[in-house]
């Protein structure tokens, strides 16, 4: 498999950004093809195309639509989610960056599809460029009449306000993301019941990525058989794949849900000249790591989970033979533990505790029962926490000590990774 743009076809292009350069390839007739069908329709073609969430659970988006109550009399809303936190995720910066436009067309056509008529876009704080992108992009939209009162004739009123977080990996995580746009601390809160009924506000919400909603307009465009001859049955369409890390050429590479990372290196010109891939992730920080043996997994949803890990946000981080996999595994834990929001007892301690073990293990200290309580530690947190935070924290330690064991015990044996021993920094934490 090869490059795909479908998302990315207008990267690279003169201003892709400007509405009329967006409007002059095919912008905006999603929207419009959308208007000529009843929203019951429009959730019908997404159902059909098996369109599933880029934002990491790969939930099926047309399903999630359906769940919104119909004429219940309260307001709709759709939530965005643009806070891409996921370590090594990046791919709604640039879409947000690139081509505003087919996720504010996206966003339109997703309240249309629930009967909503207000949708907040969630941008991470730090991504001012992408806020100020977003809500030019916003301007532009109401002054052409896709966005306002009257939208296209259609008598319905549709409005985007571009709101920024404050930097909170969790404020990612759908539920705590609706408490901080609501004016409250960004924390998870219990489910059910979930946002479909009890979201924004206490009103049924969509909350669906930035690169979701994206998707669609080229859906409604092209339809969900074009869209479904792209990669497995499963999970098709296609996925921009961030590559980062020890390869010759990192960035963003569009190709068919499914493709190897065997591919995709291939397109990116390889691990960096005279190194040997030693270990990757397949969707960020928070899913298990691959090593050599899963160059040919197929980066899809129902693949992935087979080999053992997720596709998460498609966030493929390449470490070679010069990485260490305790050094890597430390400085994840770290974020974890300080981006743990506190709420439950398993994330907010256990966090703690692993870095505090794997600091051991990387600047010296450690004891062969420190790999043990590791993996007891991880035992205890993984199902046992509140939110998907703290399972994911779990994977790099679970998997890097089941695929690269003897490399912990060796740093143990020997005082600490070279280069890191005694080398013991305060850890910095949010608790
Ligand atoms: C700790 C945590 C952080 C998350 N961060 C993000 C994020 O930055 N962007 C995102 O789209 N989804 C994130 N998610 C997933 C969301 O909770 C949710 O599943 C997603 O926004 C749904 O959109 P989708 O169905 O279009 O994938 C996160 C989940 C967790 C548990
Ligand atoms: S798992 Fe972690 S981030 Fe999630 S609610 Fe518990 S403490 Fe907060």
């Amino acid at each position: 498999m090869g490059l795909t743009p479908v998302l990315t076809k207008r990267f690279g292009t003169n201003q892709p950004w400007r509405i009329d350069n967006y409007e002059a390839l095919d912008g905006y007739a999603g929207l419009r093809k959308a208007l000529t069908m009843t929203p019951d329709e429009v959730i019908s073609v997404v159902k059909e195309s098996t369109l599933r969430g880029r934002g990491g659970a790969g939930f099926p988006t047309g399903m999630k639509w359906q769940f919104i109550p119909q004429n219940d009399g309260k307001p709709h809303y759709v939530v965005v989610n643009a806070d891409e936190g996921e370590p090594g995720t990046c791919r709604d910066l640039p879409l947000m960056m690139n081509d505003p436009h087919s996720a504010l067309e996206g966003i339109i056509i997703a309240c249309y599809a629930v009967r909503a008529q207000s949708a907040f876009v969630y941008i991470r704080g730090e991504a001012i460029h992408a806020i100020r992108r977003m809500a030019q992009a916003v301007d532009e939209a109401r002054a052409k009449g896709y966005l306002g009162k009257n939208v296209l004739g259609s008598g319905l009123d549709f409005d985007i306000v571009i709101h920024s977080g404050a930097g909170a990996y969790i404020c990612g995580e759908e539920t705590a993301l609706l408490d901080s746009l609501e004016g409250k601390r960004g924390q998870p809160r219990l489910k059910p019941p979930f946002p479909a009924t009890n979201g924004l506000y206490d009103a049924p919400t969509v909350v669906n990525n930035v690169g979701t909603l994206a998707c669609v307009p080229y859906i409604l465009l092209g339809g969900s058989g074009w869209w479904k001859k792209m990669g497995p049955e499963g999970s098709p369409g296609t996925c921009i794949y961030s590559l980062s890390g020890r390869v010759t050429n990192p960035g963003q590479y569009e190709a068919p849900m499914g493709t190897t990372l065997r591919e995709l290196l291939e397109m990116a010109g390889g691990v960096r000249e005279g190194h040997e891939l030693k270990f990757w992730t397949p969707g960020g920080s928070s899913t298990p790591m691959f090593g050599v043996e899963h160059l040919d997994v197929a980066l899809d949803f129902d693949s992935v989970a087979k080999a053992g890990s997720m596709n998460g946000t498609s966030a493929v981080m390449i470490f070679d033979e010069s990485d260490s996999v305790p050094v890597a595994v430390m400085k994840w834990t770290e974020f974890y533990h300080h981006e743990s929001c506190g709420k439950c007892t398993p994330c907010r301690e256990g966090n703690y505790w692993m870095a505090q073990a794997l600091r051991r293990v990387v600047y010296g200290g450690a004891t062969m029962e420190d790999l043990d309580t590791l993996i007891d530690v991880c035992d205890n947190v993984l199902g046992r926490s509140f939110c998907a935070l703290g399972d994911g924290a779990t994977s790099s330690i679970t998997s890097g000590l089941t695929l690269f064991r003897s490399e912990f015990e060796d740093a143990v044996a020997n005082g600490g990774v070279p280069g890191y021993a005694g080398r013991a920094r305060t850890l910095v934490g949010a608790h």
